[in-house]
């Protein structure tokens, strides 16, 4: 399985902060922000990875990143997003990198305090469709959010404002190859983007996809609070370790 980091888009959220540099490169407690959904990808096994950026400062995450040695990788794959046009249309540019092999997918403000290595273990035995990991969180109103019927998934909508259900789903998603004949289908939403929610409703009317709910801690890092948040999550599993080792 291939991997993608998704840096693209503005993040006017974090005005000024992001005036002079990309988000996924503002540090959250010790690293920059991108290494973090880059290590949640390594841990699970992950080898092959594409991270897709855009705006100004795209130039900066090779000086970051390089080849990827840090993380163990013998390169990294480099995509560039002409305009902000949504997590599935910076989603498209990889279709060339993933020859048809399925994808694990990561937002790059995404940070998570496990791991998935059981999730993309299972996704690899599913035979084909799409896997979402959904979380428990106090405002799915931020967030995509799932309703069910029994303990199937009965619809997703983005940014409820009256949430059916508290479960979010995280932007750690899974495909198979089907996924960019269904971005090449989609109309933008009415913050004119091509919406990964509706990628996932597709793969979900088809009868393809599934879900797990993420053990452990799961934050973005996309507003002040979120990213003051993670910084203070991180920081606090980082003593964690310390003080076990
Ligand atoms: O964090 C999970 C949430 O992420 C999901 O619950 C939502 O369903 C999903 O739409 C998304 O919501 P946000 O509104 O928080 O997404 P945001 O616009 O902040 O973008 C999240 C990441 O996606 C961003 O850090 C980089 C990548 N991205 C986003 C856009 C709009 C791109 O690479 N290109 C883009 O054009």
């Amino acid at each position: 399985m291939k991997g993608v980091v998704l840096a693209g888009g503005l993040g006017t959220r974090l005005y000024p902060l992001t005036k002079i540099t990309n988000k996924h490169l503002l540090p959250v407690y010790n690293k920059p922000m991108v290494y973090y959904p880059i290590m949640t990808l390594v841990n699970a096994g992950v080898r092959e990875i594409m991270v897709v950026t855009g705006g100004n400062h795209a130039g900066d995450f090779l000086r970051l990143l390089g080849n990827g040695d840090e993380f163990g990788l013998k390169g990294v794959n480099y995509a560039y997003q002409e305009k902000e046009g949504g997590i599935a249309e910076a989603l498209s540019l990889v279709e060339h990198f993933a020859e048809g092999d399925k994808l694990v997918v990561i937002l790059g403000d995404n940070i998570i305090e496990k791991d998935i290595k059981k999730e993309v273990r299972e996704f690899a035995g599913q035979p084909e469709g799409a896997k979402i990991l959904l979380k428990e969180v106090p405002n799915p109103e931020r967030f995509g959010v799932v309703t069910f019927e029994g303990d199937r998934i009965a619809g997703i909508e983005e940014k409820p404002e009256d949430p059916g259900t508290n479960y979010a789903v995280t932007g750690i998603y899974m495909y198979d190859k089907q996924i960019f004949d269904i971005i090449r289908t989609l109309e933008p939403s009415e913050r004119r983007e091509l919406e990964i929610t509706d990628v996932n409703n597709r793969y979900l009317r088809k009868g393809e996809l599934t879900y797990s709910i993420l053990d452990g801690w799961w934050t973005d890092a996309g507003t002040f609070e979120s990213l003051l948040r993670a910084g203070q999550l991180v920081a606090e599993k980082e003593r964690g370790t310390k003080d076990k080792g």
